[in-house]
């Protein structure tokens, strides 16, 4: 497959300060859609189709088809758009094969009811490391970077790397490794390998919490911005001294704030619990679990 440019849109959500983006070949006209966000407020329980709305109408404007929706992980900080999306502008929902071991953490945290299966079946498709396929004439391959949790997945489309929850911008660092089944290791390990691509390649951030020094939000640098100034891990880094600093770091962290509604819509791809008896769905907040 060629290595075309990626034609990449971000969109900020600032409320969560999560970036998606829609990456889409011209020619071809053919797109993905990357960890699109559902809006949730918290105070009320009511979700809103605003943010989400911007894709679809980038996906009009520029005349698109939509063939997959890429979700990098099952996020702890916002609602994900995916299972709405799919209905308005289609695509394939798809995460990567190990998101299994994360609805088997966290069935039993939630008592989710027994028909929930811990198979990955409520997504489309499920990546396996290395993956490669095509979006239009673009290449694109699924990494697998487990860490932030075990089942994260980073996807290269063209030259346009988009990391997930694994390196920030080189002045904000890394992903917090504590959620369940997180690993300040196994981060060390995938951020190294994607270390090996090539030095110019596009890095798109998941996020970006803009430091102190900083008076804009940024989301795109370079893999060897990355390797020469990140500020938790560059190439030189010791795995040891990254985990120490990791762990420190995260020992510190509150747990975000839509932890607990977005990881049970997250893991059913999207889609919101059952309906109870009433005919209204539900979510759940365990006490003292988390
Ligand atoms: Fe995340």
């Amino acid at each position: 497959m060629s290595q075309s440019q990626a034609h990449v849109l971000a969109f900020f959500d600032a409320a969560t300060f999560t970036v998606s983006y829609l990456v889409y070949d011209k020619v071809a006209g053919r797109a993905a859609i990357i960890d699109p966000v559902l809006d949730y407020d918290a105070k009320s329980g009511r979700t809103s189709t605003a943010g989400a709305q911007k894709i679809v109408n980038a996906v009009h404007q520029l005349n698109l088809t939509v063939d997959w929706i890429l979700e990098t992980h099952a996020h702890a900080d916002h609602v994900s758009a995916a299972a709405w999306l799919q209905g308005v502008v289609g695509g394939q929902i798809a995460i990567g094969k190990g998101i299994d071991q994360v609805q088997k953490i966290f069935k039993p945290i939630f008592d989710l009811e027994a028909e929930f299966f811990t198979d990955g079946r409520q997504f489309d498709y499920l990546f396996a490391p290395n993956e490669e396929w095509g979006i239009g004439s673009l290449s694109a391959k699924a990494l697998s970077v487990p860490g932030h949790t075990p089942a994260d997945m980073a996807y290269l489309i063209g030259d346009a790397l988009f990391v997930g929850d694994t390196v920030f911008m080189p002045d904000v660092g890394t992903a917090r490794c504590d959620f369940p089944g997180g690993d300040a290791g196994a981060l060390y390990d995938s951020v190294q390998r994607l270390y090996q691509l090539p030095d110019d390649t596009r890095v798109f951030v998941c996020h970006d919490y803009l430091p102190p020094h900083r008076h804009e939000y940024q989301w795109e640098t370079t893999l060897a911005a990355q390797k020469n100034s990140n500020v938790h891990l560059r190439a030189d880094t010791r795995r040891d001294d990254f985990i120490a600093l990791r762990q420190a770091r995260d020992a510190s962290l509150a747990m975000p704030q839509l932890i607990l509604p977005s990881i049970q819509i997250n893991i059913r791809a999207g889609h919101f619990p059952p309906a109870d008896a009433n005919g209204k769905r539900f979510l759940k907040i365990p006490l003292n679990v988390l």
